[in-house]
């Protein structure tokens, strides 16, 4: 099902990235608006003190020292207020836009759920989530910004050198910022633009495979793997570390370049504004000025040609998030839908693949009704969790009919189903919380008496009652202290809270030994009439307790008898 993703180009990157922005692009246009002016108003203390010296010089200025020395410390001092502004937005911008983003980030992985995070790997979303939101502030905070400043600083300087000192001047000062500002950036952006990309790529999947092993590491130790797996994370560092220096390495040389050219530009300047004054074009003052604002105006546009090598990787980081951002689900949420109250649920003539090619379920039927308890078995890989995702909506089937009372299930509301219809998958996920907080997610105004009676019904209780804190230990606290039985059990008790009327039950009681098991059972059984159960188990000894069993076989569904049930 996966397709292969085509890459945004970098214009599609940026404007989907200003996109984002949503309200936050007024306080951008105030930062622009206070850098640009806080950067002219710098030159303007060195312009101020150069027009000084060639007053001293004998140049023709029509200011008075006094003006001459208010106009550069009123500059100097509008310089740090606009700086200070400047920055305060800039980091406003960039905390909030940390949580949009995180936000928005979440948002996706909620309507992605479950079906196409199955196939995602937990490290790249957790790279995604530090390190590309962290590379994306920077984009807001340190790219956006400096381009309009430096787009409006050139502008403003080089119509202040063509109208008030010279022309020429103006046309060195022009290429000089073309140079440097555009043609210089767009050459080493496309020679390191591979070298950006590629070290996102080792970054993330560096990230995976470490976090594997650290997840890992029981089975590594136990497999005395520990040498060779120790041997693959050196290998891998180091090559991340020999990407990351060569995108370095290239950044340097970029910089050098860069540096290069902004001495030649001032250097022309100055022979320019030199032939000029000889040539009687113009006066010594304005020579002087003109060259003193072109040698200090070449912050901004040094600020572009430093961005490529983080660009690239912007970009990386740009593309992976707005792709996951504009990503399909594989099921959209139903929201105008009919709601549902559970009685029966009909499975006809489903089919379903994964992949191209290979059915998992091939016209599978099947039936249940409130009151009854069906089986499932079938061997590892039959199909079995697929179908109950299935009756959850999880994944779209691709052909029959999945009814509720006779409603189509792509007709139902889709949080009216969660309501009605609820699963213990074959494994159970616990939060770092206490239990009871771990319980009442399923059921938040739970009363003690419905918790204690759900932790009863899945065998859990006394369990619960012999932790020295009871529910609220923390379930991190115990980590892999409890036994995948328990963990099991306690799925089951927030199961039972919820107090679906269709409870799907993957593989239940696969960890609990035959006592709790037992106990499970009958419980299961005692509260038959108030809800349907369908449960999926390898287990003869469970199926013992159900009312039909169906086998799933090469993708085909068939009613075994119950009195010779086999898997
Ligand atoms: N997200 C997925 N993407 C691709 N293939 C998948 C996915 N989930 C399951 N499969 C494949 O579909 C087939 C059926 O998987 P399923 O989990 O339904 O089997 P099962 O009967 O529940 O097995 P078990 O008894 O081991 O739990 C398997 O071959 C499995 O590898
Ligand atoms: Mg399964």
């Amino acid at each position: 099902m996966s397709k292969q993703r085509i890459r945004r180009s970098g214009i599609a990157v940026m404007s989907g990235l200003i996109v984002l922005l949503g309200s936050l692009s007024y306080a951008m246009l105030f930062a622009v608006i206070n850098g640009s002016l806080g950067f002219l108003s710098a030159m303007g203390v060195t312009a101020f003190g150069a027009l000084g010296i060639a007053k001293a010089l004998g140049g023709s200025i029509a200011l008075s020292y006094g003006w001459i020395i208010g106009l550069t410390v009123g500059c100097g001092i509008m310089r740090g207020l606009l700086r200070f502004f400047e920055q305060y937005l800039n980091h406003f911008i960039a905390f909030r836009l940390l949580a949009v983003l995180r936000n928005k980030i979440f948002e996706a992985l909620r309507r992605l759920c479950p079906a196409k995070l199955e196939s995602k790997k937990k490290g790249s979303i957790i790279a995604m989530i530090t390190a590309d939101v962290e590379t994306l502030e920077v984009f807001y905070a340190h790219t956006v910004s400096p381009v309009c400043i430096a787009l409006t600083v050139c502008i403003t300087i080089v119509t202040v050198l063509a109208f008030c000192i010279s022309p020429y001047l103006a046309l060195i000062a022009l290429a000089g910022y073309v140079a440097i500002g555009i043609v210089l950036p767009l050459i080493s952006s496309r020679f390191m633009k591979n070298d950006g990309v590629d070290y996102r790529r080792r970054f993330s999947s560096f990230n995976a495979f470490y976090m594997d092993s650290v997840k890992g590491i029981k089975d590594i130790v136990l497999h005395n793997a520990g040498e060779k797996r120790l041997d693959e994370v050196a290998d891998k560092s180091r090559s991340l570390s020999a990407s990351a220096l060569r995108l370095k390495k290239k950044i340097t040389f970029a910089q050098v370049i860069t540096e290069a050219f902004v001495s030649l530009v001032t250097l022309s300047a100055v022979a320019a504004a030199a032939a000029l004054v000889i040539n009687g074009k113009t006066d010594i003052g304005k020579g002087i000025i003109g060259v003193v604002i072109i040698a200090g105006s070449f912050g901004p546009v040094i600020a572009l040609s430093a961005l490529p090598g983080n660009l690239s990787q912007t970009f990386a980081s740009g593309d992976r998030v707005l792709a996951l951002i504009d990503e399909e689900p594989a099921v959209h949420a139903v929201e105008n839908g009919k709601d549902m109250d559970f009685g029966s649920v009909d499975v006809s003539g489903v089919s379903f693949s994964y992949q191209e090619n290979y059915k998992v379920l091939d016209e599978v039927c099947m039936h249940a009704q409130k009151g009854e308890i069906v089986g499932i078995v079938g061997e590892s890989g039959s199909g079995k969790s697929t179908l109950l995702k299935l009756m959850l909506r999880f994944w779209q089937k691709q052909c029959g009919t999945i009814e509720y009372d006779n409603e189509d299930i792509d007709l139902i509301n889709t949080s009216s189903l969660l309501d009605n219809v609820t699963m213990v998958s074959q494994s159970t996920y616990l939060f770092d919380e206490t239990i009871r907080e771990n319980l009442t997610i399923a059921k938040q105004d739970a009363t003690q008496e419905q918790i204690d009676d759900a932790c009863r019904r899945a065998s859990v209780y006394s369990f619960i009652q012999s932790l020295p804190e009871g529910y609220e230990t923390k379930a991190g606290t115990l980590g892999d202290n409890l036994s995948a039985g328990e963990r099991q059990r306690i799925g089951l008790a927030r199961a039972f809270l919820r107090g679906s009327k269709l409870i799907l039950l993957d593989e239940p009681t696969s960890n609990v030994d035959s006592i709790n098991e037992g106990m499970i059972l009958k419980s299961l059984k005692d509260n038959r009439k108030d809800a349907c159960i369908i449960l999926v188990s390898h287990r003869e000894s469970t199926m013992a307790i159900a009312d039909r069993v169906y086998k799933i076989q090469n993708g085909k569904i068939s009613e075994v008898n119950i009195n010779a049930k086999t898997r």
